[in-house]
Parts: C-alpha cells; structure tokens; sequence
C-alpha cells in the first residue's frame, strides 16, 4: 500500500488472538517516532500494560504512546468513554508526571452508569452464552450507538440537548435494568445529568473533531499509529461470536472509528503471543488444564490488567493466527513472551483442528463445530529457561543471538501462515525487543 505523494506512514497496531499480546508494549515501542497515537474502537474494557526502566503503567482508553512528548494522543470517535473512569486515568497520569498532548472525538460515544448495571445483568441473563465482560458497560453504551439514542461527548458541553437525548436513554436502560434484567439501579436522571456535566467541563479542553485533524495530520506528512485493542478473536464479526467484544478491532476498522482514510495504510503489525491467553468465557480449543495451566500463568504473569482474573492459557493457535493474518490484512507479526516459553522439552503447535472427522484449516463460523474443535498438534523441540544475563546478551546480538531452537520456532510460524515475524519481544520493558 502506498501514502500517495508526502511522506505520512500510518502503521496499525492490532491484536492477532484474544487480546492481552503485548499490543501497548509494541506500540509504546513505535510511539516515539510517532506523530500521532490513536484509539480507534473499545472503551476501559482494554488494558495495555508499559514499562520503561522499572516503571509499570497500566493504560486503558489513553493511547500507549502518551510516555513520549512527540506525539498527540487521540482517542477516535469509534471509541466509548467513561467519563469518570478517563478522568481517573488522566489524573493519575499527571500525578506521576506524564505531560498530556490529548485530544478526544466529539463523536466517542459515553458509557453512562446504567450502562455498567447492564452490563452486569448480561451476564446472567446470557448465561452460557455470556462472554465474560469486564463490566465497564461495553455491549450496552455500542447498543444504545445503534439504537441511536446514545449520548456523544459533545453532548456533555450542550445541556439542553444532553437532557432531551439522556431522558430517552435513560428511560430505556432503566427499563431494561429493573424490568428485564432483574438488577437494582435507583440512581435520579437529574444526579447523573449534572455529574456528567460536570465530566463535560472537565474534559471540554480536549474535545476536538479528532477525524478532521487526523486527516489533515495525514495530508501535511504526519507519522500516524493506531492501536487496536482486544484481539480478532474478540471482534463482534469475525470473533467467536457471542463470545466476544461489541466493537471491530480489524486494521480496515480505522476508517470508521477514526474517520481515515483506508488508502492511507503503510504497515499493519499483529501481535501475538508465542502462545495464547484468553480471560473471559468461550470454548478454546488449546487451553491446558490446570495442573499445567498454572506454571505457564504465574511464569507469564497472566492475570487481567483491568480487572486481576486469571486468564486462561494455551498452547498457540495458528489456525486462530490465519484467521488474523487474512482479516487484518497483515504485513507482518510481532511474537511476544518467548521468554516466558522457555524451559519446556516439547512446545505442541495446533496446526488444524478436528471436529466431527474433519480437518478444519480455518475457524468455523459456526460455534457447535467450534466447541467440539480439537487441536491437531505439531510439536516442537523447545529452548533452554533464559536468564536475564543470557537475554541481556541475545538482545545485543539481535537476531542471530536466539537459541537456534527458538529460531526453528519462529521460522516453522513464518513458514505456516505466509507472514514475516519482523519482531520479536523477550521482555515487558521497552527495550527487551528485537527488530530483525
Ligand atoms: P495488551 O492488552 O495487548 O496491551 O497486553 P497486556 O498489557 O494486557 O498484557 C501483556 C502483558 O505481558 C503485560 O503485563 C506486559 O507487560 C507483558 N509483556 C509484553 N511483552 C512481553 C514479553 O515479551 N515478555 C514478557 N515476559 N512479558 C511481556
Ligand atoms: P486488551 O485491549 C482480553 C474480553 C472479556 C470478555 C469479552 C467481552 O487489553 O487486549 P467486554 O467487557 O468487552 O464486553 O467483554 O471480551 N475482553 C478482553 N480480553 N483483553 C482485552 O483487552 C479485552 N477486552 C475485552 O474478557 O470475554
Ligand atoms: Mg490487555
């Protein structure tokens, strides 16, 4: 893909399993070069954990890029907001001294109170169908979108029209909440509509038509990255539906969550993990049971950065990763913690599932297959536990420095899904990173 005729380069940053691959690591790892970070879909549901000399910061709508001067941090109008939640999380920003060049879509729709209440009554009420939300009120606030009697963040600087709008989706949730859902909600329309403009104000000097400046940014030659959040197996189209999201994180999804244009796309970076995680409910075809699950997790640290459960972990997938290759579109894979994956005789590799006498090479779209899935494993000779003197050593080397048997590794996830590996992550910290 091609820029046209300056010299913008737009990268997108994107998840390639079930989120939490490392995605603000990488994208803090490019941010600095960056003109522009931008969140283009998703809400507080994500959680995207930097570190940089020791320092650990948690992210959860703020772009990863905001650790560096450089560049602007956008949060798109295909994003949703709380309000109070954001405000805690630029406040606690400033605290430990980030300086804050944000700007926020007039067009982001908001996550009210009853929003989050039902979002708790959901997961009940699905039952075995639930994903497992995170209760930040993510499927509700995008429902009410398509409904179209959600409530914009420019709404919260215009009071008589926040009132006319909230009136309605208020009274429809409330409904929801009480009637249907079985769940407690008393909080008066009028207590939520003055704290939210009071949200409103506080938040007013960064609202700003983000897709306007976004594409001017793109016409005068600015350097733009988008990070995805969540992961393709959590998209509401092409994820295990319904255990997934409520939002698209496909690379093409920029265009409508932050108003640029698609021919603008230079390079289009997966993450994945060397093997999968998954927090929340669905059936995942690799998972390992628990007497070996919990070595793997602890090893890794995979419990959620928003809200601490134990994620679910496995071997990887690569008819999962085929899947992301072919929908994002990728030009390329970034494989983080293969220093968590050392230390094993055999690393098994699912290659294909079976389901009812079938080879499958791809994810079924229909999930009574999907739950009966079994995963086709191809193993491979592991590498040696590495210590931080040997990754300290490996990451002056580069590439080359890599236990041949993790190049085998890599090589073998190259060669299957037709897709470069251009980075490879042996750390959380910044600089634990290779670039072939
Ligand atoms: P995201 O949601 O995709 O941004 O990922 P999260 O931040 O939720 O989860 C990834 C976790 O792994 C975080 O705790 C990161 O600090 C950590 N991490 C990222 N890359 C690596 C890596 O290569 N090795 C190790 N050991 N940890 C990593
Ligand atoms: P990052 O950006 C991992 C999962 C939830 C649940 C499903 C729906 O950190 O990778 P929601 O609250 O969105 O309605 O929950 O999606 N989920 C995530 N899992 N990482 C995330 O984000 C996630 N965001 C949502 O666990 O299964
Ligand atoms: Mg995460």
């Amino acid at each position: 893909m091609t820029t046209g005729n300056n010299q913008s380069r737009v990268t997108v940053i994107v998840g390639a399993q079930w989120g939490d691959e490392g995605k603000g690591k990488i994208t803090d790892f490019f941010a600095g070069d960056s003109d522009y970070v931008v969140r283009y879909h998703g809400g507080n549901n994500a959680g995207h954990t930097v570190i940089v000399n020791g320092n650990i910061f948690k992210l959860h709508l703020i772009p990863s890029g905001v650790l560096y001067s450089r560049p602007v941090s956008i949060i798109g109008n295909g994003t949703v907001i709380d309000p109070d939640a954001l405000i805690k999380e630029l406040d606690e920003l400033e605290k430990r001294g980030v300086k804050l060049n944000l700007k926020i879509s007039y067009r982001a729709h908001v996550i009210m109170p009853y929003h989050i209440a039902v979002d708790e009554g959901l997961t009940g009420y699905q039952g075995a169908l639930a994903a497992g939300s995170t209760k930040r009120g993510i499927a509700p606030v995008y429902a009410d979108k398509m409904y179209r009697h959600g409530i914009r963040m420019i709404d919260l600087l215009e009071p008589e029209i926040f009132h006319e709008k909230l009136e309605k989706s208020y009274g429809f949730n409330v409904n929801l909440v009480n009637n249907v859902l079985g769940v407690e909600f008393d909080k008066p329309l009028d207590d939520i509509y003055l704290d939210y403009l009071k949200f409103g104000q506080r938040l007013q000097p960064y609202l700003a038509d983000t897709e306007l400046a976004l594409a001017q940014a793109h016409a005068a030659g600015k350097q733009i990255l988008f990070e995805g959040a969540q992961g393709l197996s959590l998209d509401v189209d092409h994820g295990i539906y319904p255990h997934t999201t409520s939002s698209n994180m496909t690379a093409g999804h920029i265009a409508a969550g932050a108003g640029i244009t698609l021919r603008s796309i230079d390079r289009i970076i997966g993450i994945a993990k060397a093997y999968v995680s998954r927090v929340g409910i669905s059936p995942f075809p690799t998972e390992l049971d628990e007497s070996e699950a919990k070595a793997l997790r602890d090893k890794g640290g995979e419990y959620g950065t928003t809200t601490g459960r134990p994620r679910r972990v496995g071997w990887l997938d690569l008819v999962q990763l085929r899947q992301a290759v072919r929908v994002h579109g990728l030009t390329e894979l970034t494989l983080t913690k293969l220093d968590v994956l050392s230390g094993f005789d055999e690393l098994p590799v699912c290659v294909a599932y079976e389901a009812r006498g079938q080879r499958l090479e791809e994810v079924p779209a229909s999930l009574d297959l999907y739950r009966e899935a079994k995963p086709v494993y191809q193993n491979y000779t592991g590498w040696e536990n590495l210590s931080v003197a040997q990754i300290n050593r490996i990451l002056k080397t580069g590439f080359t420095g890599l236990p041949q048997a993790m190049r085998n590794y890599i090589q073998f996830i190259e060669d299957a899904l037709e897709c470069p590996i251009s980075i490879i992550s042996l750390g959380p910290e910044r600089h634990q990173t290779i670039v072939r």
